[in-house]
């Protein structure tokens, strides 16, 4: 078998790792008793319609994550596989208030993210980066105080970003937390574009700032967009595994990845969640290759973009590569 091909990962949410063997394990050890009877009866949840009801489930499953040994196990098991896959940085999400909501302190998670992620560069050959997400469906409010809380921790993190459910809640609800993180120094990205309109794209780079867009694929409806995006070098993290199961694509081969690389966009290919959405990084370029028929070229493009994309300096940039 022919070597993985070197690549960055920069749409990746590790809660959205936890695959059901290690849900149900933690859900042992932490006495939460989950609403299925064993992995399977929870791998046939896995049926989502859109963004939500992807979402409910997410949140539900994620109780069982309660310790700082369980989110050191969780992001170790994570590397692992990415190793496999040819991941040689990964820039990953995680959601504070999701945690901080059920009890679980900030610190705690901060701690067992950080003991696997110090522990990947010697253990798997991986560099990453960690950036703290905002669920947008909670007020500003929630988000500037989980800000001010990740001070303490911000010699870890690296950037913001903004997750969850999408229309309703457009970027400009959280001008004034994107100016203070950007005053503290972090890097800026967030979702849009994935079941919002173009216009949340706009909004995330003329109010946000952001330095990617995560998502985006319904830029397309939008022309002068689109050239904006081109003519900015805009990286775009694009999941198409997760498009299809929350169905904002019908079938993978109808994806519009091969029209946005050739409209000249700074696309990235990504998991998302990939226990949840049937694939890992590599599993995803294999994937896009067969339904998509791209060539060698066009997935060279790919892992070179990812690199391009991400915020490594431009030294460690070629070390990775
Ligand atoms: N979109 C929004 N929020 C999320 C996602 C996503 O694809 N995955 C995990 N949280
Ligand atoms: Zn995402």
């Amino acid at each position: 078998m022919p070597l993985p091909l070197p690549k960055a990962e920069l749409h990746l949410h590790i809660e959205g790792t936890l695959e059901p063997e290690l849900a149900f394990a933690l859900a042992d050890r932490n006495g939460v008793t989950l609403p299925y009877r064993d992995t399977e009866e929870l791998r046939r949840a896995y049926l989502f319609d859109d963004l939500q009801s992807f979402l409910d489930l997410y949140y539900g499953l994620m109780t069982v994550l309660r310790t700082a040994d369980d989110f050191a196990e969780l992001t170790d098991a994570y590397l692992a596989r990415a190793a496999a896959q040819g991941v040689r940085h990964a820039e990953i999400f995680f959601d504070p208030q999701a945690h901080t909501a059920r009890g679980v302190p900030l610190g705690t998670v901060v701690e067992g993210l950080g003991r696997a992620l110090d522990a990947a560069p010697g253990r798997y050959g991986i560099s990453t980066r960690l950036i703290m997400c905002f669920l947008r469906d909670l007020p500003a409010e929630s988000a500037m105080e989980t800000l001010r809380a990740a001070e303490p921790y911000l010699d870890r993190i690296t950037g913001i970003g903004l997750d969850s459910a999408e229309v309703g809640h457009p970027p400009a609800k959280f001008k004034e937390v994107y100016e203070a993180a950007a005053a503290l120094g972090l890097r800026r990205v967030a979702h849009a574009g994935e079941e919002g309109p173009a216009s949340y794209i706009r909004e995330a780079l003329d109010v946000l700032g952001v330095e990617r867009i995560d998502h985006g694929l319904r830029c397309l409806e939008d022309g002068e967009l689109v050239d904006r995006l081109v003519r900015e070098r805009m990286p775009l993290t694009l999941c198409p595994l997760s498009n299809v199961r929350l169905r904002a694509v019908d079938t993978l081969e109808e994806h519009p990845l091969p029209r946005m690389m050739a409209a000249g966009l700074l696309c990235t290919v990504n998991s998302d969640d990939p226990a949840y959405f049937g694939g890992y990084v590599g599993d995803t370029f294999h994937a896009v290759r067969e339904a998509l028929g791209l060539g060698p070229e066009e997935l060279r493009e790919l892992a070179r973009n990812s690199f391009e994309a991400s915020f490594l300096d431009d030294d460690e940039e070629r070390r990775a590569e």
